[in-house]
């Protein structure tokens, strides 16, 4: 833990934040997030915390959100066998072990012992939120400092608010304490002011509270108990309402999962629509939060966008797309394929039915048919690929002519080989070239020609496997 701390101050130390804390609005914040627990509600061998929504893993949309109000390093609490989410989030975190997951309040314990000295405010939040937005953590955060609050929580009010804690009030309308469901009476049941689960904390206080945080009645150290402390020290809770109600969802099992789901697509959604982007059936277009859409990109159904891809405008995408970590340049289209890791200049064709695996580039203009594989690969600048085929761990030149059937055979049952093709090569149908193999530029070989050897530039070769004949000029 002290190697930790250590650990935590030199980061800081190193990207300079002791140093931006002066251009710094509120300047001495911790954030703690906390991904311990078990997790069961969700039935599941991975951490909960690391379900996606709309493609990214729940406790980075919490990361992200925070990321955009502070610019602290987060300290993370995860249990003890954490490897996952260890590496999931990676240097850019601290993270403190919760050995046994003895509740909310004992995950923040372990926290606590990481911040530095000289925070005086303290951001807490759950790993399970990932729709809250970061306009309700600033004006949580504004609040806390403006109304001089030693605790202040986001709370919304539910018409259903199952699973949540609820907030009891004083008479004077006082916020006085949390009540877990599971400890509720009838009437604190009816209540339909919830926690949200994100907090802010004078760190003073909460350091003194921590250490006289009692056990509840469920064998847990809940955090939510901070709050009656905290009122019953005399010292002041404030809340503020988060701006939508749904920001609070806390996802513990895989029906809320899809609640969050189904928001953040919307939301998602929404956003590329305001954007310029039109999408013909938004029921059935799936996009990433972390995707780019160029403006006057059109997306028809079935088609989904996913992880790091960035589309160009104008581009005409679907029906029925897959395209995963891809980019393309503008006016770009594709129709009933699919693109796996794959870099598609502009003015691009593709499909229907063609599959583009990793390493693929399609230089401009390239236009790759239906029923065509390609693996590995550069078709350069006005390259042509009408109809089946597959091409794989080879360079094709400006403005070769593939022809229908033609096949890179890049494999030798061992070893993967390359296969290069020059600039205007004209390649016949059921071309077979049998790699590692080259064809210089300007050469022609006949259909079904199974090429086993280098052919030199502006020859022609025929057969099986493939001789030189005369190369007649036209
Ligand atoms: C919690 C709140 C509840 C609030 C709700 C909002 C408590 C006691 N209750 O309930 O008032 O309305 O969130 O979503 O805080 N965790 C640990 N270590 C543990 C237990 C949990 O790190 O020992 C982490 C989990 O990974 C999770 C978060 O804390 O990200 C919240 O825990 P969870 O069990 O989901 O609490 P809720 O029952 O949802
Ligand atoms: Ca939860």
């Amino acid at each position: 833990e002290i190697r930790n701390q250590k650990a935590y101050l030199a980061l800081q130390r190193e990207m300079g934040l002791f140093a931006l804390r002066e251009s710094k609005i509120m300047p001495n914040w911790a954030v703690v997030i906390l991904a311990g627990g078990r997790g069961q509600r969700m039935q599941s061998s991975l951490p909960k915390v690391l379900h996606q929504v709309c493609g990214k893993p729940m406790i980075c949309h919490v990361r992200d959100s925070v990321r955009e109000v502070l610019d602290v390093v987060p300290i993370v609490v995860v249990p003890q066998d954490s490897a996952a989410v260890r590496e999931c989030l990676q240097d850019e975190v601290v993270f403190a072990v919760q050995s046994d997951p003895l509740g909310t309040g004992h995950a923040v314990m372990q926290a606590e012992i990481l911040i530095p000295e000289e925070v005086s405010n303290v951001l807490v939040m759950y790993g399970d939120t990932p729709l809250v937005r970061w306009q309700s953590l600033q004006r949580l955060m504004d609040q806390h400092i403006f109304s001089g609050s030693a605790c202040t929580l986001l709370t919304t009010r539910l018409v259903s608010p199952y699973s949540m804690g609820r907030i009891l009030r004083s008479e004077n309308d006082q916020i006085t304490k949390i009540i877990e469901e599971r400890d509720a009476d009838e009437e604190q049941k009816a209540i339909d002011e919830v926690n949200g689960g994100m907090y802010c904390f004078e760190r003073e206080w909460m350091s003194s509270a921590l250490r006289n945080l009692s056990m509840s009645a469920s064998g847990e150290y809940y955090l939510t108990d901070l709050v009656e402390m905290t009122s019953k020290a005399g010292k002041k809770v404030s809340n503020v309402e988060s701006a939508e109600k749904m920001e609070i969802l806390g996802v513990n099992d895989r029906f809320q999962l899809n609640v969050a789901e189904a928001t953040v697509r919307e939301r998602v959604l929404k956003h590329w629509m305001l954007t310029g982007v039109t999408i013909i059936d938004p029921a059935t277009t799936y996009i990433d939060t972390d995707v780019v859409i160029g403006k006057d990109t059109t997306i028809y159904p079935n088609t989904i966008l996913s992880g790091s891809t960035v589309v160009g405008e104008r581009c005409r995408l679907g029906p029925n797309s897959m395209i995963y970590d891809s980019k393309t340049g503008d006016d770009c289209k594709v129709t009933a394929s699919m693109l796996e890791g794959a870099t598609v200049g502009s003015s691009v064709e593709i499909g229907p039915f063609s599959h583009l695996r990793a390493g693929t580039t399609l230089e401009q203009d390239v236009h790759v048919g239906n029923f065509v594989e390609v693996k590995n690969s550069r078709l350069k600048q006005g390259t042509k690929m009408g109809h089946f085929g597959y091409v794989g761990d080879a360079v094709l030149g400006r403005d070769v002519n593939v022809g229908a059937g033609t096949v890179t055979c890049n494999f030798d049952g061992i070893d993967k080989h390359t296969t290069v093709v020059g600039d205007g090569v004209f390649l016949g149908c059921d071309t077979m070239l049998v790699a590692p193999v080259e064809i210089g530029n300007g050469s022609i070989t006949g259909a079904g020609a199974v090429v086993n050897r280098d052919i030199p530039p502006k020859n022609k070769a025929i057969g099986m496997p493939a001789r030189f004949m005369p190369l007649e000029t036209k």
